[in-house]
């Protein structure tokens, strides 16, 4: 067995493999100048993997993933994948992944970039400050939730069936997550639900509370109803620190908390399995953007989610939170020269590509100091 940190890197559908092919440049960068110990191996998946093995997730792929550090995923989606049998997505996509290294944790951090400011869609005032992160339940609720299907009724109707369903122990884990997470911030904890509605709602609010008050009376616990929290993302995301949502939430409230960094193509993400007996946990790394079809392969995605998920790779798993840092300061570097991508194009900004960008970013780690 070598020393060296294994990183295995999928490139995915759509622009992942545009955005993922510059997170590598970056990765490569600082294995080599930073003379980090980390070995990287590529992974096949999706649609074109289905065509070659007959798999979306190959077995040598599903192998790698287990015994990885970390995992780094570009992007999932898309006609191409839309085409696939379900009988094959069943058997192995992004949600079985999640599902199968039990990444119940996931790490979606919201921090206002002033250089971007003009991108954003709110108001200067309303995004000063804002540096929060969402926490989202990863690996059950709506998602996975059984029942589930799509059956036809003696009438001759169909009926979509999901269930929304969490258990106490799975909103405990990720209510730890969350306020140990808090204590390494500003301690403060808002959990999301829908209580007034839904019974999955009322324990979720029950058990982050009782966990709260047997464990973590030092963190400021606060409950939102997820209605008011979407409005309150728009209308004052300073006042947030840690959000708790369940699975569909955070998801849907990711996008909206996107805005206030300018673009979602801005946003990085990270999420963790339980740690095992060996001290190790799973931990993947994907920007939050998605396959994006509409513009992939026409070199102009935005990479900086998929560089600042190599960041966050860094800080979380690999044990290097100087290169985190520095990789971090290269990006706000890269961007206060003016330069954008087209999501994040604002008045007074010099439109480029993907792979500029990426060049960009490096020419400003080359500049930063370790
Ligand atoms: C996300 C994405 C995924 C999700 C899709 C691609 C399945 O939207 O990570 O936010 O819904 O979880
Ligand atoms: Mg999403």
């Amino acid at each position: 067995m070598s020393n060296l940190k294994q990183v295995v890197v999928i490139d995915g559908e759509g622009i992942g493999p545009e955005v993922m092919a510059e997170a590598r440049r970056v990765l490569r960068w600082f294995v080599s100048e930073g003379k980090l110990g980390i070995e990287t191996r590529d992974g096949l998946y999706g649609a074109e993997a289905y065509r070659r093995t007959g798999k979306i997730v190959p077995d040598d792929t599903a192998a790698a993933l287990k015994s990885a550090d970390a995992i780094l995923f570009g992007a999932t989606g898309g006609p191409d994948y839309d085409a696939l049998p379900p009988e094959a997505k069943r058997q192995g996509n992004l949600l079985r992944i999640r599902k199968s290294l039990d990444l119940f944790a996931n790490l979606r951090p919201i921090v206002a970039i002033p250089a971007l400011a003009e991108a954003s869609s709110l108001k200067n005032r309303v995004l000063e400050g804002v540096d929060f992160v969402i926490l989202r339940e990863l690996s059950s609720g709506l998602y996975f939730g059984e029942p589930r299907g799509i059956e036809t009724l003696p009438n001759g109707e169909r009926r979509g069936v999901n269930t929304h369903s969490y258990t106490s122990g799975e909103i405990r884990r990720v209510a730890r997550f969350g306020f140990e997470l808090a204590r390494m911030r500003r301690r403060r904890l808002c959990s999301v639900d829908k209580s007034n509605v839904m019974e999955a709602g009322q324990l979720w609010r029950q058990e982050v509370q009782a966990l709260h008050d047997a464990e973590f009376s030092d963190v400021e616990l606060s409950h939102m109803l997820v209605d008011n929290c979407a409005m309150q993302i728009v209308r004052a995301p300073a006042q947030f620190d840690v959000l708790l949502t369940d699975n569909m939430f955070g998801d849907i409230l990711s996008d909206a908390a996107a805005m206030a960094t300018g673009s979602l193509g801005m946003l990085p993400s990270a999420s963790f399995g339980p740690v095992g007996a060996d001290g190790k946990r799973a931990a993947l790394f994907e920007p939050v953007h998605g396959s994006a079809p509409d513009i992939a392969g026409k070199g102009v995605a935005n990479p900086l989610g998929a560089i600042l998920s190599v960041a966050l790779a860094l800080r979380l798993s690999l044990g290097e939170p100087g290169a985190a840092a520095r990789l971090e300061r290269a990006v706000a570097d890269a961007l206060a020269t003016g330069i954008c991508t087209r999501d994040i194009l604002h008045d007074g900004g010099s439109l480029v590509g993907t792979r500029a960008m990426g060049d960009a970013v490096l020419a400003a780690l080359a500049r930063t100091e370790a």
